[in-house]
């Protein structure tokens, strides 16, 4: 039986965001080169995407290539861009049959002039598409995010169009490149790695943290599933006792 069977529909997280990791080991496990590794990735980035989109998943932010990223061989970096720009030409249709709407987050303009492109156009294609937001984190960092945001604060305040006392948590979050989707309330990392790595700082105040040492390209949507469920089952209590909760 599938765990799919036991996840609550009342109680889906809205917003699931993943740092896919593990790609690299999972090929050198293998005794091959790095990039099929993420080769291999993708094909799990199809899988886990259509598991969220049946389940009701609203947005899943995946995080594809982090700012630090770019510190990879030159290579591998090369390598990784035409794999994001190949991979968004060839699963348009299954986006258009999915009703699945590809979404951005990150620092455009440094990517490859053929990604900016590429990404430019799905998301035109894909803008009407309301089943799901598969939002895409490229050239992106948490702490980017909050740079360009107080940048973007401190001009506003400047100029007059904000006062420095209107600036509080709700305009801090309007001001962030994920102003237009709720914060995550589940994040899952794969790989075994226990950290953060720059991702969502700001939004995953309160997400629940899923760990796996399953390895990228070996996840599968029964353990998305699995992570929904454990997820369902945690007490959220935002600050407040048990207690309060169930009275
Ligand atoms: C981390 O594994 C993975 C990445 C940095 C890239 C992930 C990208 C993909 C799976 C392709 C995404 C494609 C689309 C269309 C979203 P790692 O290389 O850090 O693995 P390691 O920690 O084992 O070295």
């Amino acid at each position: 039986m599938s765990l799919k069977e036991n996840i609550d529909p009342n109680k889906m997280p809205k917003h699931i965001a993943i740092i896919m990791d593990g790609n690299g080991r999972w090929a050198k496990g293998k005794g091959k080169f790095r990039i099929f590794g993420h080769e291999t990735g993708v094909s799990t980035v199809k899988s886990i995407t259509e598991a969220a989109a049946e389940i009701g998943v609203k947005y899943l932010t995946l995080y594809a290539f982090s700012t630090e990223n770019w510190n990879r061989p030159p290579l591998e970096v090369r390598a990784l861009m035409e794999l994001l720009v190949n991979t968004m030409r060839k699963e348009l249709p299954t986006l258009m049959k999915n009703n699945i709407r590809l979404s951005f987050i990150g620092n455009k303009k440094d990517l490859p002039t053929s990604c900016q492109k590429q990404l430019e156009a799905t998301m035109e294609e894909t803008k009407n598409n309301t089943r799901m937001d598969l939002v895409l984190a490229l050239s992106y960092s948490a702490k980017w995010d909050l740079v360009q945001a107080i940048q973007k604060i401190a001009a506003d305040t400047l100029s007059g169009k904000i006062k420095q006392e209107d600036i509080n948590d709700h305009l801090i979050d309007s001001y962030l490149s994920t102003h237009w989707m709720p914060h995550p309330e589940l994040m899952i990392r794969t790989s075994g790695e226990k950290r953060i790595s720059n991702f969502l700082l700001w939004e995953i105040a309160y997400s629940e943290l899923y760990f796996t040492d399953k390895l990228w390209p070996d996840f599968t949507k029964e353990d998305l599933f699995h992570a929904i469920y454990d997820y369902q089952n945690r007490e959220r209590r935002f600050g407040k006792t048990s207690e309060q909760l169930n009275s």
